[in-house]
């Protein structure tokens, strides 16, 4: 049998048994049938029976007892949320980039373990699919070749594509303040150019993505760390009192990711979306929000981003494809609201016109229907691995280690019990050739020294579930500082 089927074939038992257990059919305690007797009336080999009742395990369903077989665990494993922590009230130069550059370097080592940077497994994305566009779009549209420099900068059909797709969030966004960009870096790049100059300061989440930290050193900014509660996202109340008129250091821009936040996972509530979208208005301080992850939500409906609370044109909205396609298409875009003159300045200087070939590919996958179709296995992929992954964490971490609950997206965000350091984990576990990214690089004032991400794009598989485990024991062996 080939390994599809037969992964397909434990999965589908784990999946009825761990249905049979939240449906309460099977209660704490309860012993399940035996392998051998699963084997007869399933008609599947001991070894598929086995591995499904081991991945009942490692999801802290179930628990093997000696010579009796398996039972259904008293008490599912125990797995408390981090508490939000509380940054200073000023706003910090960020230095980080270096660190970073080493950091993610690891992540493309031969055989590591790749919980670093949050990229997912191309054995999960429609990689084929996009190959074949390009071959056809480069074919049907050879004027393509002829056209895209700094004037052309946005193809007329990825426009109406992303048009139409906000229809399902709350849009529809105006083709005219979209600008077409390489990537969600360089959109969030463009806008922090257009409404900023060097010394300024721009509120951020705290612990908030480290490509956004870069982007604010790389441009002479201080980031100022708002409060963000692992649960609900940031703190509107300390925004507000960090946007007062009078402040010293005045706010000039907020940077965030309200849906599947990157480290956290938080999706802001539409209520708080709503309140952050008249707060900065009220105040003048353009919204910058990277919404890469929306479309990668856990919940039964794409959450809304703050963008479709804007009255005023406040909010630039960043995002891409690169978590649901494919990282290497290169190709995002921000709709600017009132500000997009000067990013489409700041684009036409900075980078000039994207791709068009690509503009092109991206608009007919998108046109197809087939993202859609991708996004549903692609969601659901992410939430199984991120699942496994906070199991794998629960049993083979250090007692007290603390774990998030993401909403969407593809990573893990983990607190350790004690003053230990996460960079010195990095250090011991790169030696053992498993990569991950340690808490420092998501807060400039180090405030996550003892924290840590990990990437869940990757399907599970015995070599990732190793390096879990042993990342586990390298953390208990971690000295306090
Ligand atoms: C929140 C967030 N924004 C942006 C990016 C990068 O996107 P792109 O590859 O389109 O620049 C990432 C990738 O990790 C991310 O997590």
């Amino acid at each position: 049998m080939d390994t599809d089927a037969r992964s397909h074939r434990y999965e589908a038992l784990a999946d009825e048994f761990a249905g049979l257990i939240d449906r309460r059919v099977l209660g704490p305690g309860d012993r399940l049938p035996s392998v051998r007797r699963l084997s007869h009336e399933k008609r599947l080999s001991v070894s598929t029976v086995l591995q499904a009742l081991r991945t009942l395990e490692e999801r802290g369903l179930v628990e093997a007892r000696p010579q009796s077989g398996f039972f259904v665990r008293r008490r599912p494993l125990a797995r408390a949320v981090p508490e939000p922590r509380r940054p200073p009230a000023r706003a910090t130069k960020v230095d980080i980039s270096q660190r970073l550059v080493n950091v993610l370097q690891l992540n493309a080592r031969a055989g590591i373990v790749p919980l670093g940077a949050a990229l997912p497994d191309t054995a999960l994305l429609p990689v084929a699919a996009i190959q074949r566009l390009y071959a056809t779009v480069a074919r049907q549209q050879p004027n393509l070749l002829r056209s895209g420099s700094h004037t052309d900068m946005n193809e007329v059909a990825l426009l109406r594509q992303l048009v139409r797709r906000s229809m399902s969030w709350g849009g529809p966004l105006d083709t005219d303040e979209i600008v077409v960009t390489n990537s969600c870096t360089e959109a969030m790049f463009l806008c922090l150019r257009a409404v900023t100059r060097p010394g300024d300061t721009i509120a951020v989440e705290s612990p908030g993505y480290y490509l956004m930290l870069q982007l604010i050193e790389s441009l002479g900014l201080k980031a100022l760390e708002i409060p963000t509660d692992p649960r609900r996202g940031i703190s509107i109340d300390a925004l507000d009192l960090a946007t007062r008129d009078g402040r010293e250091g005045k706010v000039k821009a907020c940077l965030l990711v309200a849906n599947a936040s990157n480290p956290l996972g938080t999706t802001l509530s539409d209520a708080d979306k709503k309140r952050l979208a008249r707060l900065l208005e009220s105040r003048g301080v353009p919204l910058i929000e990277d919404d890469i992850y929306g479309d990668l939500h856990f919940g039964e409906r794409r959450p809304w981003p703050v963008k479709a609370f804007d009255r005023s044109g406040n909010v630039m909205l960043c995002a891409s494809f690169s978590k649901s396609i494919t990282p290497a298409l290169r190709v995002g875009f921000v709709a600017a609201g009132r500000h997009h003159a000067e990013v489409m300045r700041q684009k036409t200087l900075a980078s000039g016109a994207t791709n068009p070939i690509s503009q092109n590919v991206l608009a007919r996958y998108l046109e197809s229907g087939a993202y859609d179709r991708s996004l549903r296995t692609l969601r659901r992929a992410y939430r199984e691995q991120v699942e496994r992954m906070s199991d794998a964490v629960s049993r083979h971490f250090p007692e007290g280690t603390r774990i998030t609950r993401p909403q969407g997206g593809l990573v893990l965000w983990l607190e350790l019990p004690g003053q230990v350091d996460t960079n010195a984990l990095f250090e011991r576990a790169a030696e053992e050739n498993i990569a991950f990214v340690p808490g420092d690089l998501f807060s400039p004032s180090g405030l996550y020294r003892n924290c840590l991400r990990l990437n869940c794009g990757n399907p599970w598989t015995p070599a990732i579930e190793a390096g879990v485990r042993r990342l586990g024991e390298l953390a208990a062996e971690l000295p306090e500082a």
